[in-house]
């Protein structure tokens, strides 16, 4: 039952927590818009999963240093750079039909298209273009599940749209307001893919309009997506930005504080600390599931958090207004952006020390946080609606500068999300 970690650690230094704030003051407003806020609705688990011979089998650690697995363990991803690539996208934005409108730039009338046409190259390796014939070979009878916000949804569909262009998916489960729930089936293979609504991934009551505010339990997991726990092969947990949101924090049945809640009378705590508690719950929840040899392996990963690129007002001409991305050492991954990678990363670390029988589950980062931090060009900026010059210019247009245009630089977090899962494959193959 639920996770029984007390909290430890004191909080350090609230200054340095609170400073940051004042410069993301006006983001949450942007956010407010550009989000779409769910009636909570459970995913019922009507379906089972047969029990499958597991790929995920038997590792201590990921990075465990038996022979042979050198080819891609010791290439860091993470640092890179981003290069001209003459190939472009694998699908094409108007044939894909899993997109969600605000992310269809190509749809929407964006004219420029050079976004499309770059490369992830890590320092150390070759990250390979996506495959998806080898991810269905690698996920045959497995069921991949996206749990989080929009971001996670984000990545969702792109990968729906290059898994699309090998195999036709049914969607066979739909539920909540925007189809938060969905969950498809790829016959050819028996490869299941769903999406699982949870911003906070611990659970919370999600109150964003007026002068309201979201409530977090920060000690217990969201059941609507962890009651499926058993069910999934592969997770892919991608959170973040609803931490910015106005929220009254609860801990083992008392107030812990709030963020942006100057008219309540409970103490500014920031929202890093809580961030990395959060994340410490969920993770404590998969282990207690899933760690350990109890049944099936599990696979997890964290996509760490990915940056938005708001040059100023959002709903202001030239929002996110960059067609290139940042060159080598013009941005470096610093302030929320390198606090909420830190937070996620710790956690994720301090699991691995702690339990060094991770057993048949399998941890790790997909550490994008840098490599999303260098391509501004890539959000729908005012291509979140359609054609939104039609009329003219207006000095006045919304825009969205944190989602990612499909197809777009979020294509190579499932990129990096199957090369992982090769890796895994190998050492699986090698550990029986
Ligand atoms: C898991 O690995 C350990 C040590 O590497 C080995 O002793 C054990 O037999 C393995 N278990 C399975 C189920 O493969
Ligand atoms: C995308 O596909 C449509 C329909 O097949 C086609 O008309 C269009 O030219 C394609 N666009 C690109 C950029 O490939
Ligand atoms: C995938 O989902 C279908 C329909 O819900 C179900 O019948 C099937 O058992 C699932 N397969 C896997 C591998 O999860
Ligand atoms: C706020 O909290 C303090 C300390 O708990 C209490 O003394 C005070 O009356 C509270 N103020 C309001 C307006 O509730």
């Amino acid at each position: 039952m639920g996770s029984t970690n007390p909290f430890k650690e004191q909080s350090s230094s609230l200054t340095k927590k609170i400073l940051p704030f004042t410069l993301y003051a006006l983001l949450p407003i942007a956010l407010i818009r550009l989000y779409f806020y769910p009636i909570p609705l459970s995913f019922s688990s009507t379906n089972q999963i047969p029990q499958n011979t597991p790929i995920l089998i038997n590792t201590t650690s990921p990075s465990s240093s038996s022979k042979g697995d050198v080819d891609n363990i010791g290439c860091d991803y993470s640092n890179g750079k981003w290069v001209t690539d003459k190939l472009g996208p694998l699908y094409n934005g108007t044939s894909c039909g899993t997109i969600k409108d605000g992310q269809n730039c190509m749809g929407h009338g964006r004219p420029d298209l050079d976004y499309l046409f770059w490369r992830w190259k890590p320092h150390e390796c070759e990250l390979p273009r996506f495959e998806p014939k080898t991810f269905f070979q690698i996920l045959r009878n497995k069921h991949v599940a996206f749990v989080g916000d929009s971001m996670a949804r984000n990545q969702l569909e792109s990968l729906m749209c290059m898994l699309s262009t090998f195999s036709s998916p049914d969607l066979v489960y739909s539920n909540g307001d925007d189809h938060k729930f969905r969950k498809w089936h790829f016959p050819s293979h028996n490869v299941n893919v769903s999406i699982y609504w949870s911003p906070f991934l611990v659970k919370g009551i999600e109150k964003p309009s007026g002068a309201n505010y979201n409530k977090l339990f920060l000690d217990s997991v969201d059941e609507r997506w962890a009651s499926d726990l058993d069910q999934m092969d592969v997770i892919v947990l991608s959170i973040g930005h609803w931490y910015l949101h106005s929220a009254v924090y609860f801990y083992g049945g008392s107030v812990l504080g709030c963020h942006y809640c100057s008219d309540q009378n409970y103490t500014e705590i920031g929202f890093y600390d809580v961030f990395g508690k959060a994340f410490k719950t969920t993770l404590n929840a998969i282990m207690e599931r899933r760690g350990g040899s109890k049944g099936e392996g599990i696979g997890v990963i964290v996509t760490t958090f990915s940056p938005h690129h708001f040059e100023g007002e959002w709903d202001k001409l030239g929002a996110c207004p960059k067609t290139q991305p940042y060159t080598e050492g013009e941005k470096k991954v610093e302030g929320m952006d390198a606090e909420m990678r830190k937070a996620e990363l710790e956690e994720i670390e301090a699991i691995k020390r702690r339990d060094k029988k991770l057993g048949t589950l399998r941890l790790e980062a997909l550490d994008v946080t840098k490599l999303a931090l260098m391509r501004p060009d890539g959000h729908p900026g005012p291509y979140l609606y359609a054609n939104p010059f039609a009329n003219g210019v207006q000095e006045r247009v919304q825009n969205d500068c944190v989602h990612w245009c499909l197809p777009g630089p979020i294509d190579t977090w499932n990129e990096i999300l199957l090369d992982v899962l090769k890796r895994w494959e190998g050492q699986s193959r090698k550990g029986k």
